[in-house]
């Protein structure tokens, strides 16, 4: 597949570092745990909380949107830390991964993670501007809450079984 050869091709010189560089291996692999960690768990916390409030009042509502709209920041800077280190381990062995249909299951699931937090997050921004739409919003919220919560396990079991690609 010429594409595949041209983009190990191209990765080339840092496969070769990063196959020497037990620091290296180490470094990008913490900053993928770490990233998922951080970024997931905050994510999964929130998401429980949302599904959790279908049957609270609108005031504790309008406040777990505003605690939720504070973890987006770490949710992102975990999801950039993964999605870097993800593209450095992938270019690290391009053979192995971009022909991988396992690589792209993980791909798709990861593109459905982003799209839905997009979708969520449009969501509780417009909620928290009209206060009053917040018990006709909260089953969208409620539903797209427990969809991100499921993603997250379906990318990290897709890394997983990367690992034994
Ligand atoms: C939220 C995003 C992500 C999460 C939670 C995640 C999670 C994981 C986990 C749990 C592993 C297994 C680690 C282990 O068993 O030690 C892994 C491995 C891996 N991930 Fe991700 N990942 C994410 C995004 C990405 C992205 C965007 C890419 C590629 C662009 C990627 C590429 C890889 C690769 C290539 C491996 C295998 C590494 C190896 O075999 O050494 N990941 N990931």
């Amino acid at each position: 597949m010429p594409i595949v050869e041209t983009l190990a091709e191209i990765a080339k010189p840092w496969a070769r570092f990063y196959s020497k560089s037990d620091v290296a291996q180490t470094l990008v692999m913490f900053t993928h745990l770490a990233g998922m960690l951080g970024g997931g768990g905050v994510a999964i916390a929130a998401d429980r909380a949302m599904w959790k409030a279908r049957t609270a009042t609108d005031e504790v509502r309008a406040r777990l949107l505003a605690d939720v709209e504070a973890a987006h920041r770490p949710v992102l800077t975990g999801i950039a830390m993964a999605g870097v280190s993800g593209v450095l381990m992938t270019a690290a062995d391009v053979e192995t991964y971009v022909p991988s249909l396992l690589w792209w299951g993980k791909m798709a699931a990861f593109a459905l993670l982003l799209i839905n937090g997009a979708w969520l997050q449009s969501m509780e921004r417009r909620a928290q501007r009209a206060p009053a739409t917040l018990s006709s919003a909260w089953p969208r919220l409620s539903l797209a809450s427990k969809f991100s919560y499921a993603l997250w396990f379906a990318v990290v079991l897709g890394g997983v079984l990367l690992m034994n690609a």
